[in-house]
């Protein structure tokens, strides 16, 4: 009989696309996913460790079922993803309940780990450092959301080591997936119906760094991509300022597949606090960098990530973060405040760090301003037609909607009746709020 698993996905979309390869692996050895806890046989959580509170959530939620085990539940226990990479099997000590800790570079075992619990194996740990790439699982390897769009890991890891992170230490060394690989499973998602295609990597313009025999890079996988037959978008994140490449630029603009979309994440709007973090740029070039993006692609939508209260950050340096939010139009942005993290550089800084207070205090700012830019940028659309790929079908305060997101990212919100999911419809932009804009089918 088939048995059921469960999974609590935490992190950011490298990690759930893990967790749709973990979900085809696991259904090859005869598991169905359910989405309520209570019935699964394998309760699985993948973790994200970008912050203090992601792990500690992680802990809390597994309490529960830890609680079901000690209450005589017949169940296995998987604790996965950047936490597991980074604590390993000191986890088994914080909660002993833990069959199986895997780690980000080992996913490929799953279902030979899972073979070993079954065989009453306790207290698997597989997190060691391979630096593997596994290229691409077969379709039938990995259970994708329903959804319209389908993510595509393009690089592993991330060799940037800003001060504050700890992806360099949970995700290992930068390494690309081979065009072949991400060509074919493009194309098997499009043929599954998939409308969608996002690239996904720490830092896409580093694809292809890697490759020793031949020279090819993002906006050559890009153009091959929409070479694609088909009517289908492609996207990509997320891009380090400093490596954005005319060629490009050049190639967003040419590619009619590709979308008028970017995620720059700049962290601060002051040069001495970028320093201080590891990244490669500082305030004029990253601007140079957004005004040459916007000169180049019309109605581009450009977003960002920034951190409040970084160890040492002045309350001058913090309005140079508000400045560059304001002055460079972001469409919007992530915030977050700063979060030390065991390894990284700045958590050593401890006689630096910006009391809680503080730290919420400009979060407010920063959230703050984010919400006057998303604004000012949802109103330039108003009155326009734009096209609009449909991704929902819901009742929003009991009316029936159906949303989606255009080229450059915006959602929109339509009042319709009939499920349009998976449609691309031509919408006129009737008014704009903070997070979304609304719109009416022409
Ligand atoms: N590769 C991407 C970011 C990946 S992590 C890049 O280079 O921009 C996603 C975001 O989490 C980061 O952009 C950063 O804003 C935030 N972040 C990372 N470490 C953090 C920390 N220690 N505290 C608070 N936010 C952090
Ligand atoms: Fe983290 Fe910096 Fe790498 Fe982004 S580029 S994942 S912020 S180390
Ligand atoms: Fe992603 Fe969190 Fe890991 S942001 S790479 S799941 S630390």
């Amino acid at each position: 009989m088939r048995k059921k698993v469960f999974i609590d996905t935490m992190g950011c979309q490298m990690n759930k696309s893990d967790t749709e390869r973990m979900l085809g692996m696991l259904s090859c050895i005869g598991y169905d996913s359910t989405e309520i806890p209570e019935d699964a046989d394998l309760l699985m959580i993948n973790t994200c460790s970008i912050r203090q509170l992601s792990e500690d959530k992680a802990f809390s939620e597994i309490g529960t079922w830890g609680q079901w085990k000690k209450h005589g539940k017949k169940i296995k226990i998987a604790f996965c993803g950047c936490v597991a990479q980074q604590k390993q099997d000191e986890i088994f000590k914080r909660a002993p309940y833990v069959d199986l800790v895997l780690g980000t570079h080992n996913i490929k075992m799953l279902p030979n780990l899972i073979k070993e619990l079954e065989n009453g194996a306790k207290h698997v740990c597989q997190c060691e450092e391979t630096n593997a790439i596994y290229d691409t699982l077969p379709e039938d390897e990995i259970k994708r959301v329903k959804s319209i769009n389908a993510w595509i890991p393009i690089t592993e890891g991330c060799n940037n080591f800003c001060t504050y992170c700890i992806v360099p230490y949970t995700r290992g060394r930068e390494r690309s997936h081979s065009p072949q690989s991400i060509i074919t499973e493009a194309k098997t998602a499009l043929q599954n119906g998939f409308k969608e295609i996002t690239l996904l990597g720490q830092n896409v313009d580093s694809y292809g760094k890697d490759f020793k025999d031949r020279e090819y890079r993002l906006a050559d996988l890009l153009e091959e991509l929409n070479n694609i037959e088909g009517k289908f978008r492609i996207r990509f994140v997320t891009s380090y300022p400093s490596d954005i490449t005319d060629k490009l630029i050049e190639t967003v603009v040419k590619c009619d597949k590709v979308c008028e979309y970017f995620h720059i994440p700049m962290q601060s709007g002051s040069s001495e606090v970028l320093k201080k973090m590891n990244r490669r740029y500082n305030r004029e070039e990253y601007s140079q960098i957004v005004k040459k993006i916007r000169s180049q692609v019309p109605d581009v939508t450009i977003t960002s990530d920034f951190i409040a209260g970084f160890p040492g950050e002045t309350e001058e340096q913090f309005a140079e973060t508000l400045s560059a939010m304001e002055e460079l139009e972001l469409d919007y942005s992530n915030t977050a405040a700063y979060s030390p993290r065991e390894k990284t550089v700045a958590a050593k800084w401890t006689d630096k760090y910006i009391p809680d207070d503080v730290k919420t205090e400009r979060l407010k700012r920063l959230n703050d301003k984010n919400k006057e830019c998303c604004l000012k940028s949802n109103q330039k659309y108003v009155g326009r037609e734009l096209s609009v790929l449909i991704e929902n079908f819901e009742n929003h305060k009991g009316k029936n909607i159906i949303t989606g997101r255009t080229r450059n990212n915006k959602i929109v919100h339509i009042p319709c009746d009939k499920d349009m999911t998976g449609e691309f419809v031509n919408v006129k932009i009737t008014n704009a709020k903070t997070w979304y804009i609304n719109g009416e089918l022409v």
